[in-house]
């Protein structure tokens, strides 16, 4: 597979440090990373910085260090696949927004083709002025992507709007404008993940060991092919990815209410939760004694939301549910295909290497009505992406058969 360019540019703001750890996460992935820097970045950080990382040569704005100016900027224009200014002053901001091309950064901006993602760093004030806001509307309406600064201490002393995003924000939206075909464009997908929990006391509950990563792999990749996603999850440390809409909940009832309040607006939804089976019949307002003993904690059966979902979902909406076991996984994952009326079950077995919860691998086997189709290991980034175009492939088959 050819190599995918990422031109970073970065422009004359104290975050330009943080650039420099972008820059070295998009290498390490494989990307061929190009730096352009306005002149003013290099007062913050040095063009020897970026070249020691990407082993590219970087172009700065004095047209000395570009031996062949206009060439130099329409070529790497050419080659990008995704362009990103990160971080992007007011000033080039405003630049961009009224098409200036007055330097290598500016020029090169005009020039590309390819997906644009902005990232903005600046004073509170600056970033909120109305002429600032008109530049970053007319752009956007331009098709250019904005990643939105983050509230937070500034380097002026301020407290407000203009930190730079997260990094883990920045590089998932740089990846996902890496993605060109769009498979899930206009199309709604829900999406569980993670555990629930349930509560005994104020003090105690009860879960299980699912980290999540399964579910928020889908919905990266979800919101990559051009979706607009709802993720529904429980306590985890995973980061949202970029663009996703996240409902967060605790419980199984809770899951339970936001899924039945949201399934109907869907064209797929992936059951990649681990719901507690049994809830609390009676929560401890105060922390139970050890006197009390267990005795006292009576549990009853929560609500199955994916056989809900089973007798709830319209024939053109596809309905993918897990199977999580630990022995005869394929006969019980086929028994759930039946019960819970499902599309697809995504089987995958605790006990096996390299599978299961917690891991970034995992090692699934896809049962629907026509057919059994297993998997080797990969990662759980992998697996979504399976999941997804065999969900494409069912929602183009209801389609067809529907017309
Ligand atoms: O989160 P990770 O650490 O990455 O781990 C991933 C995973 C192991 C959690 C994931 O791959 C997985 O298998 N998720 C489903 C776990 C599970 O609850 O399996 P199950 O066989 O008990 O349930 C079958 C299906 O019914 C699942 O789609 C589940 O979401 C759904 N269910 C279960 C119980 C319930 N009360 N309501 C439900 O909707």
């Amino acid at each position: 597979m050819k190599q995918k360019t990422i031109v970073l540019a970065v422009t004359g703001g104290i975050a330009a440090f943080k650039t420099a750890q972008l820059t070295s996460n998009l290498v390490k992935k494989g990307y061929d990373v190009h730096v352009i820097m306005s002149e003013n970045a290099t007062k913050f950080i040095c063009e020897l910085t970026f070249e020691s990382l990407t082993k590219n040569k970087v172009c700065v704005n004095t047209l000395e260090r570009v031996a062949s100016y206009d060439i130099e900027h329409i070529s790497l224009a050419k080659k990008a696949d995704v362009f990103a200014i990160v971080p992007a002053t007011a000033n080039i901001i405003a630049k961009t927004a009224h098409g200036i091309a007055d330097d290598m950064l500016s020029t090169t901006f005009l020039a590309a083709t390819c997906p644009k993602i902005i990232c903005p760093a600046m004073n509170t004030a600056m970033y909120q002025n109305p002429i600032t806001q008109a530049n970053i509307a007319k752009l956007k309406s331009f098709g250019v992507q904005f990643v939105s600064p983050e509230k937070g201490l500034l380097a002026c002393g301020d407290v407000g709007d203009g930190k730079l995003a997260d990094l883990s924000i920045i590089e998932d939206a740089i990846e996902m404008a890496l993605e060109a075909k769009k498979s899930l464009q206009s199309k709604s997908i829900l999406i569980t993940a993670g555990p629930t929990q349930e509560a005994i006391d104020p003090v105690r509950y009860l879960s299980n060991h699912s980290s999540g990563k399964m579910g928020f792999a889908i919905a990266w990749w979800a919101q990559a092919l051009g979706a607009n996603v709802t993720l529904i999850h429980g306590p985890t440390h995973q980061a949202i990815p970029y663009g996703v809409h996240a409902i967060s909940v605790t419980s199984a009832k809770e899951m339970f209410d936001a899924v039945t309040s949201h399934y109907q607006q869907q064209d797929i939804i992936i059951k990649a939760a681990a719901v507690a089976d049994f809830g609390i019949k009676q929560y401890a307002p105060h922390k139970i004694k050890k006197a009390d003993g267990i005795n006292c904690i009576t549990l009853e059966k929560n609500p199955d939301i994916l056989e809900w979902l089973g007798q709830h979902v319209q024939p053109e909406q596809v309905l993918i549910g897990f199977a999580m076991e630990t022995q005869n996984l394929i006969a019980s994952a086929k028994q759930k295909l039946q019960n819970k009326n499902c599309d697809l079950i995504v089987a995958n077995h605790l006990f096996q290497d390299g599978a299961g919860f917690q891991k970034d691998t995992n090692v699934v086997t896809f049962i629907s009505k026509e057919n059994c189709k297993a998997f080797d290991q990969m990662s759980k980034k992998e697996v979504a992406h399976e999941i997804l175009k065999e969900a494409i492939s069912l929602l183009n088959k209801k389609g067809e058969s529907l017309c």
